[in-house]
């Protein structure tokens, strides 16, 4: 249990992947249609972790790639009407002592780019630079499909 908000955060199981959804779902300004569907295909496939408060309230899917010694976080949200009470930050550190217990040493993610100017994702950069510490790194264009918008990869070394 986490503090005063009564959240518990668990390992990801198969039977989550609704609750994922869901979660993903409500927040359309951040997760498009075509996000969803590749979070429907890919989400079964993927490692997670998930918060609980009676029902599913956030997640954080991530994939281990040793032989790059990387942990990338595919995606992590959490509803809406419980945003900014650190359960973001929680999955994050959560995240990170999985990460350092495995023996990876760096965990990465991609966002959207800055050059694109979109107020709900300056926030995300936000929660990943200013909360959890990440540090900007490149910009790639054409990141999650021909044609998307850029990304910008941002990297956390753990134990720092
Ligand atoms: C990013 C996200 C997971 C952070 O979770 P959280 O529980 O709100 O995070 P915390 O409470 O630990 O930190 C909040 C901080 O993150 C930032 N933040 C990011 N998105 C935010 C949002 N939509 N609303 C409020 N704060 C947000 C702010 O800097 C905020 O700081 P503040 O509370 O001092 O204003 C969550 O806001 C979210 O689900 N966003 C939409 C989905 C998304 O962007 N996912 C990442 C791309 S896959």
């Amino acid at each position: 249990m986490v503090g005063k908000l009564d959240i518990r955060i668990r390992e990801k199981r198969k039977e989550d992947i609704d609750g994922i959804i869901n979660i993903a779902q409500g927040l359309p300004e951040y997760f498009n249609p075509r996000e969803i569907e590749r979070l429907r295909k890919e989400a079964p496939g993927l490692e997670g972790l998930v918060v609980e408060k009676g029902d599913i309230v956030g997640y954080l899917l991530f994939k281990i790639d040793r032989r790059k010694d990387i942990c990338i976080i595919d995606s992590i949200a959490v509803r809406k009407d419980l945003m900014s009470r650190s359960i973001g930050s929680e999955l994050g550190k959560r995240l990170f002592k999985t990460a350092q217990n495995r023996g990876i040493g760096t965990v990465q993610v991609a966002t959207l780019a800055p050059i694109i100017k979109y107020a709900p994702y300056e926030k995300t950069r936000n929660f990943y630079v200013k909360k959890l510490g990440f540090q900007e790194g490149e910009v790639v264009a054409d990141y999650w499909y021909p044609g998307s918008d850029p990304a910008i990869v941002l990297y956390k070394k753990i134990g720092d």
